[in-house]
């Protein structure tokens, strides 16, 4: 109800004692708007000094203040000879029953809980104004026996004074009952939206994992297709070789397979198998540069010929160092002949300056040679071979390589195809 819905209707006077700047000021202006005429104090003593100037139709008077708090106000304002009177409004939160009793002590009479609605304070005011004086002093007292916490309490009250509490406590506890249903309905509207919230940003997720693993998927057969495009060059590359050298047709499939098995026998990864299949297939590319009639001669080589041979290493080496493998295939290409000893070429390197990759590849290939036919003798067989690599075991050939190998062939039966 606003000023405006009442024109005709003399100002009443309220006077607020309230130590909260923002609550004086919120109900000031929910009181003037409504058509009266608020006087604020900031306290309970505030409020007592200008009782006598103001002389409220009505208090309405907060509880916990400093200096003077609500109750001692209350109780102060029916002191007062002409002010007596005064109905008076506590603002408290009431939680506790001490608080009901101290405000029924007090002669207070009515309260309204904080936080309070506009329309439950303004119905209590016009109620309050329209039945004039307060009856908390005017009323004959009765005796009230109760019991609070075990202790006995004589309470001298007016029964209009309680009735009127109870009736506060009613409709106080009606409006947060209501409070509590909009909050319920709110939550549920909240609930509800965020519910719908999570499904979206779900339904979003899910699209970006479907998006994420088909980019994935894609990602893979590209890869797939590198690296079989890879695995084909490799192949094609080799058959050139074994298509000017046909006494040597599938020796470096076969060094490619023995080499693989040596790796893993020796607890190579997936990654290193793959590298040392590139390897094998490629570590005699380089004899693309030695003519093809030196490649095949039946008999043995003069040193002009085994020299252009040697050449391979370097010629091989030189041919893949530009390509950028995943794996050392341009060192160990160029490596693939060096022994532990220094008496192997084109550097004569010793030890711990041959790769790992050559020294595998260098006991597969020769492993596979002396098993294998050749344009200048017939196959050895592979105990022969098992025999070469092992009598120089740690002097030309790797000592891990070759416990690997002999044990894929006496073992695990290894066969070479
Ligand atoms: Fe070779």
């Amino acid at each position: 109800m606003t000023r405006k819905d009442k024109p005709n209707t003399p100002e009443k006077r309220i006077l607020i004692a309230e130590d909260s700047r923002s609550q004086s000021a919120m109900l000031s202006d929910i009181l003037t708007d409504s058509g009266y005429a608020v006087t604020a104090a900031k306290d309970g003593l505030e409020g007592l000094q200008r009782l006598p100037e103001v002389r409220p139709d009505l208090v309405i008077s907060d509880v916990w203040m400093p200096r003077m708090n609500g109750y001692e106000f209350c109780e102060s304002i029916r002191q007062d000879e002409g002010l007596g009177d005064t109905p008076v409004i506590l603002l408290t939160s009431l939680s506790n029953i001490r608080d009901i009793i101290r405000g029924l002590e007090a002669g207070a009479d009515y309260f309204i809980t904080k936080p309070y609605s506009e329309e439950l304070l303004l119905s209590t005011v016009e109620s309050i104004l329209s039945s004039g004086q307060s009856q908390s002093r005017n009323d004959p007292k009765v005796s009230v026996e109760t019991e609070l916490e075990g202790v006995a309490l004589n309470i001298l009250v007016s029964p209009q004074t309680v009735f009127n509490f109870f009736r506060t406590t009613y409709e106080n506890l009606l409006h947060d009952n209501h409070q509590l249903g909009r909050a319920k309905l709110d939550l549920k509207k909240l609930n509800d939206h965020l519910e719908e919230k999570v499904k979206e940003k779900t339904r979003g997720l899910e699209e970006e994992i479907v998006e994420r693993k088909k980019a994935e998927t894609a990602l893979k057969e590209s890869f797939e297709n590198l690296r079989s495009t890879l695995d084909g060059t490799v192949r094609a590359l080799a058959t050139t070789i074994e298509m000017r050298d046909p006494y040597t047709a599938g020796h470096q499939r076969r060094v490619s397979e023995l080499a693989c098995a040596i790796a893993k026998e020796m607890g190579g990864s997936a990654e290193d198998i793959k590298g040392m299949e590139v390897m094998g297939f490629l570590h005699d590319i380089g004899k693309i540069v030695v003519p093809a009639e030196i490649l095949s001669k039946p008999g043995k080589l003069n040193d002009l010929e085994f020299n252009m041979i040697k050449a391979h290493s370097q010629a091989g080496h030189n041919i893949l160092k530009g390509i950028e493998f995943p794996w050392p295939v341009s060192a160990a290409v160029l490596q693939h002949h060096e022994r532990l000893n220094g008496s192997g070429y084109p550097g004569g390197l010793k030890g711990p300056e041959i790769a790992h990759e050559a020294r595998i590849i260098a006991v597969a290939d020769v492993v596979e040679s002396m098993a294998s036919h050749r344009p200048y003798r017939p196959a050895l067989g592979i105990e022969a071979a098992l025999g070469e690599v092992t009598q120089h075991k740690g002097t030309l050939y790797d000592p891990d390589a070759v416990d690997a190998c002999v044990n894929l062939f006496t073992v695990r039966g290894f066969v070479l195809t």
